[in-house]
């Protein structure tokens, strides 16, 4: 209220040539009542259905329209869940914000304001508790931008560079935070770092292959926002994802004296970001942590969603907490140096996420399949869009797996079971998960779920991103064994994730003997 969302949007409106629509002004003429009157006659609860039902039908427009659209919103628009979820998802979604003090000079005495008119508290008071109360709801976007002391066009122009740029949003209430994909955009960690934590103390992990060039810029532009900024560089490898890794990021920040407002910024691949994410959650009982992840795998899975963790002798991953980052940057150009066979191991997960997304994402990385075997940035920042969407979407509806998380651990049963049964030695994960994929389509044809033409569509997608697809060589009677020991497995059964068709993936109870007499025959 008053924080200026009608002079933003029509400033916005004239630089993008878009249609305004100021959805206050929409819902009183679709009513034919001013909102005072809707809000005094039939209270606040109708008022937002009548809202929530006018941005449903706007929404629907927006598809495949030529002309953006931009809405002004009123300021409670937001505050209804599967309203903010659709913003979110099919628009790119804007807070602006204004200290109270300033927001009540801007409306006044509130008149025609009905949350203001009748209040025996000050307009400041009521705004403060407002803005509280709709904390979670107002964190939730694609980007804040603090109005005071700018003028509108310069908030509009922040907003079409947003508009241009789409970061993905994990909204998580205000824990949330963005992924930004794009290529040369590493040098911005520096204001992002400003924006999200509040010391001015980073420390840059970092493993030996990726030191130098990226690390080493990221702790550049990280100094020239005034940081002090010190590193841990960690041997590479997944045998170096154990606790020494831990320690070693630990010791270095208690030498250091960081305190609970310092940064930890993950820059490498997943099992950086796991020791990293891990550390930062332990250290002080949590710090914040950044993830500029350097290897495919870590842009489209391990930076977004929070799992951190590090292997034992019993297993991988055993010990871990959730600790999500405070903004993901995944810069393409750090893919550069990233060998051949590491990129072409993650597009098993990509393949992955296209399948859970839905049949738009299977076409396109159908169609992108040559470029993204050539590495081309384009279609490689698509396909990291799709997989980090996929993600985000999944995570915000259940962030501690307890449910539908688990359908991102597709193909991942029998890949794990092939990666222990080689000690994780000689098979890479991504090459066991696409296996395990085609073992997941042999599953769910036996049950009568996906068919033949699913099973030679995913095939065929797999092999064209240079991806094996030779289950039968692959899964003999050494990988059985560890089909059991899969965390998934619940009462003697086995949550199995089994795909149907694009955007059908459901996850079923398997006995583990019926699926090794399957996957063996
Ligand atoms: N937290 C999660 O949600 C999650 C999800 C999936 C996987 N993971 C974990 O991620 C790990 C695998 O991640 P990964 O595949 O990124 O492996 P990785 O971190 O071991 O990186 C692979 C190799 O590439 C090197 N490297 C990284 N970036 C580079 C670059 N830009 N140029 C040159 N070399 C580079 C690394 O030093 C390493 O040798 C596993 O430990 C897995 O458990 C975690």
């Amino acid at each position: 209220m008053g924080v200026g969302k009608s002079s933003v949007a029509r400033a916005l409106g004239r630089k993008l040539g878009a249609r305004v629509v100021d959805l206050d002004a929409e819902v009183e003429s679709r009513v034919g009542a001013s909102i005072a009157s809707i809000f005094a006659e039939r209270g606040e609860a109708a008022f937002r259905q009548i809202e929530r039902e006018t941005v449903r039908e706007l929404g629907e427009s927006w598809g495949g329209a030529e002309q953006p659209t931009v809405v002004a919103l009123g300021g409670g628009t937001v505050t209804d869940r599967a309203t903010r979820r659709m913003l979110l998802e099919q628009g790119v979604l804007v807070t602006l914000s204004a200290p109270a003090d300033e927001l009540a000079a801007r409306v006044g005495e509130g008149r025609g304001r009905p949350l203001l008119a009748g209040s025996q508290e000050s307009p400041s008071n009521v705004l403060s508790r407002i803005v509280a109360e709709r904390a979670d709801a107002y964190a939730e976007c694609h980007r804040w931008i603090d109005t005071s002391h700018r003028t509108v066009d310069e908030v509009a122009d922040e907003v079409r560079e947003v508009a241009a740029e789409q970061p993905v949003v994990v909204p998580l209430g205000t824990r949330s935070y963005r992924v930004e994909v794009g290529a040369g955009i590493r040098d911005r960690v520096g204001v992002r770092a400003c924006e999200a934590a509040s010391g001015a103390q980073a420390l840059v992990v970092r493993d030996e292959h990726v030191a130098r060039p990226w690390g080493q810029q990221i702790g550049e532009a990280l100094e020239a926002v005034g940081h002090a900024v010190d590193s841990v560089t960690l041997p590479p490898g997944e045998e170096h994802k154990n606790l020494s890794s831990v320690e070693a990021v630990w010791d270095r920040a208690l030498e250091l004296g960081m305190g609970r407002d310092g940064l930890v910024v993950a820059v490498g691949g997943g099992v950086v970001g796991d020791v990293a994410g891990f550390a930062a959650s332990t250290l002080l009982r949590g710090v914040a942590l950044a993830q500029v992840p350097t290897t495919l795998l870590a842009m489209v899975d391990s930076s977004v969603g929070g799992k951190t963790g590090f292997n034992r002798d019993q297993g991988k991953n055993l010990i871990g907490t959730f600790h999500q980052p405070r903004f993901v940057l995944c810069d393409v150009e750090t893919l550069e140096t990233l060998p051949q066979p590491e990129r072409t191991a993650a597009l098993a997960e990509v393949v992955k996420s296209a399948w859970l997304q839905g049949p738009e994402a299977v076409a396109m990385l159908e169609r992108d399949a040559p470029a993204l075997v050539q590495g081309d940035p384009e279609a490689t920042i698509r396909a990291i869009r799709m997989a980090v969407r996929l993600k985000a979407r999944v995570v915000t509806a259940d962030e501690r797996e307890s449910g539908t998380r688990m359908l991102l651990n597709l193909g991942h049963t029998v890949g794990h079971a092939l990666e222990a049964a080689r000690g994780y030695r000689g098979l890479r994960h991504g090459d066991a998960v696409a296996l395990g994929m085609v073992a997941a389509f042999r599953v769910s044809r036996e049950l009568g779920i996906a068919g033949p033409a699913e099973q030679d569509r995913v095939e065929r997608l797999l092999g064209a991103l240079g991806l094996p697809t030779d289950l039968d060589d692959s899964l003999d009677v050494r990988a059985t064994p560890y089909l059991y020991a899969d965390k998934k497995r619940r009462g003697g059964q086995l949550h199995f994730v089994v795909p149907a068709g694009p955007g059908s993936t459901r996850i079923e109870p398997v006995q583990a003997e019926w699926l090794q007499r399957v996957l063996t025959a």
